[in-house]
C-alpha cells in the first residue's frame, strides 16, 4: 500500500515510510552552491543550514539567507541557530520564520573553543538551566517545528540522561544526537548506544549523527540506534553520492558507483561551488583545499595524491594532479583510510560575509 502524502514537509520525511537522510550543517561548506552541487548527486532529503550565529545585535549573513530563499533542492530547510543570548534567539527565530524554512534548529553542539567558551554551542552543555530556559524561550517563540542537534555531554556521555529529560520538557519535533562529547572533538568511537538511549526515552524523531560513512553503515546505525533517519557531514563531502547509495541498499537495488573519473568529474564541480569565481585564483584554491581534505586523504594508498594537491597554488596545478590520479574508470571506494577529521580539527568560525 502507498501512503499517502503527509501535510508537511517535514513530517513528509520525518514520518514518511522511509528513514530520513539529512545533510548536516557545515559552516562555510553546506550553503547554497554546495546544496546545489548535491542536489545533482541525487541529494538529502532534509537541510540545515550552517549555524546562524545570534547576539544581541546579530543579523543572519546574507549568503545563508540566499540558501533559504533560493533554496535549489526542493526539500525541507531548517535554519539553525547557535547563541546564548534568550532575547536575540528569539528575535532571530521570529525573523526567520517569516522564510521558507519548516524549522529552527538550536546548536548544542559546537565543540569549537572560540565559541564554547562563550558558553554558546557546545559550551550550553556545562550549564543546563541555561538550556532549560533558551528552550523555553524559544519553544514559546516558535511556531513552526523546533529542533536541538546535541552531543552526548561535555566531559561525559554520562550527561546525556539529564540533558534528555529537559529536552523532554520542550516538545521538540525532531533531535539530532553526534554521538561524541564536545572534549572528545571528532576523536574516538561514536557512542552509538548513546544515540539508542536517546531514541527509546524522547518522543519526538531523532536523527543519529557522527561517522556514517557508507551505505552498509548508515543501515547497520539505524539497525543499532532505531533512529527516525541519519544525518551524514564529512562523508557528503568526500561522497556526494552517498544518499543515493544508501537508497539503493534499503531497496535492494545497484548503487551508484563512482569511477576515477567521476569523482575528477565532482573536483572540479567542487570547486566552482566551494569559491566565488570573483576571487583571486590564489584564493579559490586554497578555499578548495579545505573541502578536499575530506576526498584528497585515501584516494591512494601512499598518500602521494594529497601531498601534490595540497602544494598546488593553481588552478592548474591542483587539477593537473587530480587528472593523474583520476583519469581511470576503477571504482572508487570513498571511504575514509582512518575516519574524516575535519583538516582543521575544529569546525571553522570565520564570518564570510
Ligand atoms: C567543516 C564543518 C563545519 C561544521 N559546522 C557545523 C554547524 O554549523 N552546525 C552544526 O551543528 N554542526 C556543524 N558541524 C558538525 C557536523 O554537523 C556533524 O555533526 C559532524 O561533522 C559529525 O558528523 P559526520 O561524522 O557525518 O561528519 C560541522 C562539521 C564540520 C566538519
Amino acid at each position: 500500500m502507498t501512503a499517502l502524502p503527509l501535510q508537511n514537509p517535514f513530517d513528509d520525511v520525518l514520518r514518511g515510510p522511509t528513514p530520513c537522510l539529512a545533510l548536516a550543517p557545515m559552516h562555510d561548506v553546506t550553503d547554497l552552491r554546495f546544496w546545489r552541487l548535491i542536489c545533482r548527486y541525487g541529494g538529502a532529503d532534509l537541510y540545515f543550514t550552517e549555524y546562524i550565529r545570534v547576539h544581541g545585535t546579530s543579523k543572519p549573513r546574507t549568503s545563508i539567507l540566499r540558501a533559504i530563499d533560493d533554496n535549489p533542492t526542493g526539500r525541507p530547510v531548517i535554519a539553525q541557530l547557535i547563541g546564548n543570548d534568550a532575547a536575540a534567539l528569539v528575535r532571530t527565530a521570529r525573523e526567520l520564520q517569516q522564510r521558507p524554512i519548516v524549522g529552527i534548529d538550536f546548536n548544542l553542539g559546537c565543540p569549537a573553543p572560540i565559541v564554547y567558551r562563550k558558553r554558546a554551542g557546545g559550551g550550553l552543555l556545562r550549564d543546563p538551566s541555561r538550556i532549560d530556559h533558551l528552550l523555553g524561550a524559544l519553544r514559546a517563540a516558535v511556531s513552526i517545528k523546533l529542533s536541538v542537534k546535541t552531543r552526548l555531554g561535555f566531559d561525559s556521555p554520562a550527561e546525556l540522561e539529564p540533558l534528555l529529560a529537559i529536552l523532554a520538557r520542550h516538545s521538540l519535533d525532531l533531535v539530532t544526537v553526534h554521538g561524541r562529547t564536545v572534549a572528545d572533538c571528532y576523536h574516538g568511537q561514536v557512542r552509538y548506544d548513546r544515540i539508542a538511549q536517546a531514541v527509546s526515552s524522547l518522543a519526538c524523531p531523532v536523527l543519529a549523527n557522527g561517522d556514517i560513512d557508507s551505505a552498509a553503515k548508515a543501515a547497520a546505525v539505524l539497525a543499532r540506534t532505531g533512529a527516525r533517519g541519519v544525518m551524514i557531514g564529512r562523508a557528503a563531502i568526500r561522497n556526494p553520492w552517498i544518499f543515493d547509495q544508501i537508497r539503493a541498499h534499503r531497496e535492494a537495488r545497484p548503487a551508484p558507483v563512482p569511477v576515477g573519473r567521476d569523482l575528477l568529474a565532482y573536483l572540479e564541480d567542487l570547486y566552482e561551488a566551494s569559491s566565488l569565481s570573483t576571487l583571486p585564483e590564489a584564493k579559490r584554491v586554497q578555499i578548495v583545499k579545505r573541502a578536499m581534505g575530506y576526498v584528497g586523504p585515501g584516494v591512494d594508498a601512499d598518500g602521494s595524491f594529497w601531498r601534490e594537491v595540497r602544494r598546488a597554488r593553481t588552478h592548474a596545478e591542483m587539477f593537473d594532479a587530480c587528472r593523474r590520479a583520476l583519469s581511470h574508470d576503477r571504482p572508487m571506494a570513498l571511504v575514509p583510510v582512518q575516519g574524516l577529521a575535519p583538516p582543521t580539527g575544529v569546525e571553522p568560525v570565520a564570518d564570510r560575509d
